[in-house]
């Protein structure tokens, strides 16, 4: 049988890139999964994807920052499933934006969509988790958050930095009721939002990376699927790097 089987996912952010990987690796292992992602039309196509090489995917428009779109989600899920075995808080955006022209708008939009929103789709998967006294919530965050950053602007730095506190926080908070909390930061990875690498900064990093690549969705699937699977069963408020090396502590 496969590991997950019977098993229910929630991916935010899932309609491409990182999101995407990794739900298609969770459903492959057995896992139902939910693409969930702002893009409705991206997780509906995805998701039909998925459905084609057989496996189980149903997808769900949801903008992580609204409330009443987190909760139409879980509901949902536990009205079509009866269950949430699996959050991963994967939903993020990337803006160029320098020191001097950050605003205070800019700033609270990145920190509500990367960070706020991360803690709020684990408070709205929590009580059904804790009923069933086991689960899983994985947070995306980023190199940048053990680096500072070498080419990400501040608020997104501070956005991932603090995905590490709520990993540690509610790591602690949830453990009593059989619920794992876990951080991945990936390196380079390439995706859509790798696409506001200038030439010049791809050849930058990627002579950084002591594995002499970038990544892959597919790499940060593999760290993500073993944090669910049962040999991370006994881990808990860990950071687990996907960097090829690039930043090694
Ligand atoms: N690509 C990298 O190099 C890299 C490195 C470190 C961390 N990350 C993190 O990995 C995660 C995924 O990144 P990616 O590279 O796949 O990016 P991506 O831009 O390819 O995909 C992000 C997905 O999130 C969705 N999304 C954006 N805002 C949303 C919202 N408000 N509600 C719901 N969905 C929303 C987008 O529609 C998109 O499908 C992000 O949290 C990102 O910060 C990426």
């Amino acid at each position: 049988m496969a590991i997950l089987s019977g098993q229910v996912a929630i991916i935010t952010g899932a309609a491409r890139g990182i999101g995407a990987g990794i739900a298609e690796l969770l459903a492959q292992h057995g896992a139902t999964v939910l693409i969930s992602d702002a893009n409705a039309e991206g997780a509906a196509i995805f998701a039909a994807q998925l459905q084609a090489q057989g496996y189980s995917a149903v997808a769900q428009r949801t903008d992580v920052t609204s409330a009443a779109d987190r909760h139409a989600l879980v509901a949902n899920t536990l009205t079509q499933f009866g269950r949430i075995d699996i959050l991963v808080n994967n939903a993020g955006v990337l803006a160029p934006v320098t020191l001097d022209e950050m605003t205070e708008t800019e700033w609270d939009r990145l920190m509500g969509i990367n960070l706020k929103a991360a803690f709020f789709c684990a408070q709205a998967v929590v009580p059904t988790m804790r009923a069933a006294q086991r689960g899983r919530i994985i947070n995306i965050a980023s190199m940048s958050a053990r680096t500072g950053g070498l080419a990400s602007p501040m608020h997104y730095v501070t956005a991932k930095t603090g995905m590490l506190g709520l990993t540690r926080g509610l790591a602690r908070l949830v453990a009593p009721f059989g619920i794992t909390v876990n951080s991945i930061c990936p390196g380079f990875i390439e995706t859509d939002m790798a696409t506001v690498w200038t030439p010049e900064t791809r050849e930058r990093l990627v002579a950084t990376i002591p594995l002499g690549r970038f990544g892959t969705s597919h790499d940060v699937a593999g760290a993500a699927f073993f944090l669910c699977s049962p040999y991370a069963d006994y881990v808990t408020g860990i950071t687990l790097d996907v960097n090829g090396g690039s930043h090694i502590q």
